[in-house]
């Protein structure tokens, strides 16, 4: 955080000026600081953080106006098309590329972490087979902090790189159990000789009864998918990781609060609500009637897939995203593929329709991604797991960046409309409502 030469902010309230200071990023635009606000009797109001920058960070950078996302200063087109996760995964934990040799012993590593404790199969156990896999997500991941007691020290730099080890490495492997256990069938252990995609492919679809082979161009968009989600700056989860974290809480637990709140339809949970919303079309010829309905403003239907708080232009992950779907079904065989072509049609109506023009509704990530899994036999159900086995070295690098510098307590305030103070009426001297 730099000083902006000494500029500031003039605030007046009430006939009195308060100066803000100002400071300014390497990119981006400047920030008012307004923590004094709060001596002088004021809060600051901003629902949902629109304007409020609530850390300093060097990990992601995003320009929503001119769809732009960089990773430590990397675009993210480059890295989907010369890089692969878990060298991105690496960048995001350490700031720079790996060289070969760091890369090498970095892949090594996270391949001897990929096992889970024994014990934990038993967890398992006590969810109902037709549990959401997010669920299950949920509470494993959590429970992870009841194995590793060996590094929960968070203040322990070293602690703190295996259990990042730990997370990356043990997500996969976690999300195929979670599938293996809704469809009754044997977990499958991880196989070190594989790629960490194609790791995960086999634990997911392999049975004990016959050879699985991954498709290595299965394989490659998986591993994209994991990469273009592997971080997103302070979007809802990543922040629900920090606010957990400047508690002072492990960060398997954290990451678990990051796994529930990546769940909502609003977020993680899109891709899955796109495969849902091109099943509820169902017919190219319905399309018409469903964007109407998703631009009537008191209809709460709204087109899944399309949208972003930040990207006010095309989300440029989304345009990896549909190239990759389109290698995908070519690769399958299948790309005459019904929910493709309505997607299609989808894009094209929302990029020329007034409504969504003037709104600024683009495709983002999730709008291919739902379409690219399906087609890889992925069920719906566990869309938002892969998005969260994705987004783990994001978490992860955020939580770290936090909890390595000085940090405080997160801790919103609120505009309060409730009742003002009363007495306590007895409940015989209640009247009925
Ligand atoms: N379909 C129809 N109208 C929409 C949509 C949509 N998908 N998204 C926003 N709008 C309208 C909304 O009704 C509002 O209209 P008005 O100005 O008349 O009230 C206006 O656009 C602004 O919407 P908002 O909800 O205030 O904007 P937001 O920044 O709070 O919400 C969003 C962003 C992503 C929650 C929203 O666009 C949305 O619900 N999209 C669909 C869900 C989705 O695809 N989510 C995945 C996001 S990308 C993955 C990730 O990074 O997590």
């Amino acid at each position: 955080m730099q000083d902006a030469n000494g500029k500031v902010a003039r605030l007046t309230v009430d006939d009195n000026e308060i100066e803000l200071p100002m400071y300014e990023g390497s990119e981006g635009p400047m920030v008012i600081d307004v923590g004094k606000l709060t001596s002088l009797g004021y809060f600051t109001y901003d629902p949902g953080f629109v304007s409020t920058a609530a850390c300093d960070s060097e990990i992601t950078y995003i320009d929503g106006n001119a769809g732009v996302l960089l990773h430590r200063g990397y675009p993210i087109e480059q890295l989907a098309e010369q890089s692969d996760y878990l060298e991105l995964a690496y960048l995001l934990l350490n700031g720079e590329l790996p060289d070969a040799t760091q890369k090498a012993g970095f892949v090594e590593t996270i391949k001897r972490y990929t096992m889970v404790h024994d014990q934990l199969r038993f967890l398992f156990r006590g969810f109902r087979r037709d549990a959401h896999p997010m669920a299950i997500m949920c509470g494993v991941v959590g429970a992870l902090s009841a194995f590793y007691h060996d590094s929960l020290n968070i203040d322990d730099a070293e602690h703190r790189r295996v259990t990042a080890h730990r997370l990356i490495a043990k997500m996969p492997t976690l999300a195929a159990m979670s599938y293996k256990y809704s469809r009754g069938e044997p977990f499958i252990y991880p196989r070190n000789d594989l790629h960490h995609a194609e790791n995960f492919l086999h634990m997911m679809f392999a049975t004990p009864c016959e050879e699985y082979r991954v498709s290595p161009v299965l394989a490659r968009a998986m591993d994209r998918i994991f990469l273009l989600h592997a971080d997103h700056e302070q979007n809802a989860s990543t922040s629900t990781v920090r606010l957990a974290g400047s508690t002072g809480a492990n960060p398997f637990a954290c990451i678990a609060a990051g796994i529930a709140a990546l769940w909502g339809p609003a977020h993680g949970g899109a891709n899955e609500a796109v495969l849902n919303m091109l099943d509820l079309i169902g017919d190219e010829k319905n399309i018409d009637k469903y964007v109407k309905k998703a631009k009537d403003r008191n209809d709460p239907f709204r087109l899944m897939g399309f949208g972003h708080r930040v990207y006010k232009n095309y989300d440029p992950r989304a345009k990896v995203m549909q190239q990759t779907c389109h290698e995908v079904l070519e690769e399958l065989g299948v790309e005459d593929n019904p929910e493709l072509r309505m997607a299609q049609r989808l894009e094209k109506i929302a990029l020329e329709d007034e409504f969504f023009v003037e709104k600024r509704l683009y495709p983002n990530v999730d709008f291919y991604s739902g379409i690219i899994l399906k087609a890889i036999g992925i069920p719906v159900e566990m869309f938002t797991v892969i998005f969260a086995i994705g987004r783990t070295p994001g978490w992860i690098a955020h939580w770290n960046e936090m909890i390595s510098g000085p940090y405080r307590l997160g801790r919103p305030r609120q505009l309060y409309h409730g009742p003002t103070r009363r007495d306590y009426v007895p409940l015989g001297e209640r009247s009925p409502a």
